[in-house]
């Protein structure tokens, strides 16, 4: 019967006092003003775990790592310009909060940066996204640009740009240039990603000192195939395809 079975067996291990709990690689530090790193918790750790797994299967692999790029989505929006905004509680009462302004919309560079236009709408309902088709040459890491259709009025706009992988940082150089073309401003971008290099980080914050970057994940550094390490392998591949 249940009886036998002690309680310590069924709820795992004893719950862990700071000093005793397990430690793991963390993001590397940088040292920019305009970049965001989420907090390395134990969940975020937990979920790059299991996304970097190379024994993990499609859809764990799609489960979670939607559940990081909620996370990315929600630091984002944190940096949107807010009012002082004062409503009435059904008791009567005020309460004095705040509320967004400004227009937003999503920008993904495609083919990975799709999967994080659906976290992006579970927080803003009806949100316009824009597209921008960069794929990087496999031999040469060299990223070229095949199609963009982005909202007629973007450059009155907040971006937020979706990738979830930066590693040299030539797509997403390419998508910004490709914005301001279109007379967004660098201080209206926002950069979305999952796993970043400190690579792709210094060559674009060189370029654009005022775009914003939100990473979950600063990695070590870039293999000789410009693939990131640790890593996760192709992001697009893993969620759509393989
Ligand atoms: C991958 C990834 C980024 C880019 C990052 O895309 O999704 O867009 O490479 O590398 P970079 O920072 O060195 O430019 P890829 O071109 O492989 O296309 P995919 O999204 O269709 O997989
Ligand atoms: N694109 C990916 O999907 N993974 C990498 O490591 C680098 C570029």
């Amino acid at each position: 019967s249940d009886s036998k079975i002690a309680p310590t067996q069924s709820v795992g291990p004893e719950y862990q006092p700071e000093s005793k709990k397990p430690t793991a690689t963390v993001s590397t530090p940088v040292d920019f003003e305009n970049v965001t790193v989420l907090p390395q918790t134990p969940q975020l750790i937990a979920l790059l775990s299991i996304i970097r797994n190379r024994d993990t299967q499609r859809g764990d692999f799609v489960f979670y790592s939607n559940r990081i790029i909620r996370l990315l989505v929600e630091e984002g929006l944190n940096h949107l310009p807010t009012v002082e905004h004062t409503v009435t509680t059904p008791v009567g009462r005020p309460y004095e909060g705040l509320s967004f302004q400004g227009k937003i919309c999503g920008v993904s560079i495609m083919r990975a940066g799709e999967a994080m236009e659906q976290g992006l709408r579970e927080c803003c309902r009806s949100v316009r996204i824009g597209k921008i088709l960069i794929q990087r040459d496999e031999e040469t890491s060299q990223p070229k640009l095949f199609y963009d259709k982005l909202p007629d009025d973007i450059a009155s706009r907040w971006v937020l740009l979706l990738d979830p992988m930066f590693a040299t940082g030539g797509s997403a150089i390419m998508a910004v240039e490709v914005l301001k073309s279109r007379g967004v401003p660098e201080e209206r971008i926002f950069f979305l990603n999952v796993l970043a290099s400190p690579e792709g980080i210094k060559n674009f914050v060189s370029k654009f000192p005022k775009v914003r970057v939100v990473s979950a994940f600063v990695d070590a550094g870039l293999d000789e195939k410009n693939y990131i390490i640790p890593g996760l392998g192709d992001f697009g591949d893993r969620y759509y395809t393989r």
